[in-house]
């Protein structure tokens, strides 16, 4: 730890997991020793699922997806670990988004969540619709969110599952319920709860999600990120059998049996794993394939329990030692 310090920036940079270490040293050492070979030979061992696993360089990302998916209440094709929240919202944009309405976004939000809207807007000649702040200005009134997700001509909108600004935690369920009411293809923006809130991601029908894995889950600087796409949305048409093809399509989201033939058609890969695009940092994925080591044996509801305790702790010591401060937290 820098300085020897309690850490506790979490919520912006994880610390370092020793398995992390361990799997970035693994695969510095294949890539010395193996060179290009390392995309089959290299043997990435880790347990991850309560299984010894072992992952080639080329099939790390999806090896990854059970234990990541269960992290967010996930099935393991609804999951992969790829790209960066700002490129995972971009695909599923270009994915979803037919341009047949607005966007729905919130004055609050992370400006790059903001970048990728307006920009598809302006594409798509729409608007984005902002849920404008509450009166406290750091806050978003609930009830405000579900009336507008209710407006005509909205086709899609992204909601932070916890607001970065003030640490507001939306329900998901509730929301995504009207959204899904009404028409809505929701998108929720799960930075800030990704490996500290129990989410329930297919129970709770969530249509997609997108986080990054550098905050709780401390899967290091710049890790790959994730994106999760409910089953529900996995076929082109529903019951056609044919898996649905991203937006933004690139030969990693390619079905790994035909990815090497080289066919100039794309085969998309099924569910979530279709949504990759280029060639993933494999330095990065070893570093998170550690992480998601070390949350094996971490059970959500109970890191939700223990958040939650340690908040309560946290006010009752500040009202009675600075009651000059105010908790900005709703
Ligand atoms: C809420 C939120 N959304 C989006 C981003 C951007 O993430 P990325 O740099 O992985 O695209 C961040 C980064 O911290 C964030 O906190």
């Amino acid at each position: 730890m820098p300085g020897n310090c309690t850490y506790l920036n979490g919520n912006s940079l994880g610390p370092l997991p020793l398995r992390a270490r361990h799997h970035v040293s693994e695969v510095l050492r294949q890539w010395e020793q193996l060179g290009v070979e390392g995309w089959w030979r290299a043997r990435l061992s880790a347990t991850l699922a309560a299984e010894e696993m072992e992952a080639s360089w080329f099939e790390l990302a999806e090896k990854l997806a059970p234990a990541l998916a269960r992290i967010v209440g996930a099935e393991p094709k609804e999951v992969i670990a790829t790209g960066t929240i700002t490129q995972n919202l971009h695909q599923l944009l270009a994915t979803f988004y037919a341009g047949n309405g607005d966007l729905l976004a919130t004055s609050l939000d992370f400006p790059s969540d903001s970048h990728v809207l307006r920009s598809w807007a302006r594409r798509l000649g729409k608007t984005v619709r902002l849920v404008p702040a509450a009166d406290d200005g750091y806050s978003l009134d609930p009830k405000v969110i579900e009336d507008m997700l209710a407006e005509p001509g909205l086709e899609v909108a992204v909601l932070p599952t916890v607001l970065y600004r003030s640490g507001q935690l939306l329900d998901v369920q509730k929301l995504s319920k009207i959204a899904r009411d009404n028409g809505v293809f929701l998108i929720w923006d799960a930075a800030h709860s990704a490996g500290i809130v129990d989410h329930h991601f297919h129970d709770d029908e969530v249509d997609a999600a997108v986080w990054c894995n550098y905050k709780y889950l401390s899967g290091g600087p710049g890790c790959p990120g994730a994106v999760f796409l409910h089953s529900r949305h996995h076929e082109e048409e529903a019951g056609s059998g044919a898996s649905r093809e991203a937006g933004l399509p690139g030969w990693w989201g390619n079905d790994k049996a035909t990815q090497f033939e080289m066919r100039l058609a794309h085969e998309p890969a099924g569910g979530a794993w279709g949504l990759q695009t280029g060639t993933p940092c494999i330095v990065g994925l070893a570093a998170l394939a550690g992480a998601l080591e070390v949350f094996e044996d971490v059970d959500m509801e109970e890191v939700r329990r223990q958040s939650l305790r340690m908040s309560d702790y946290l006010y009752r010591q500040i009202r009675r030692l600075l009651p000059e401060v105010v908790v900005e937290t709703p």
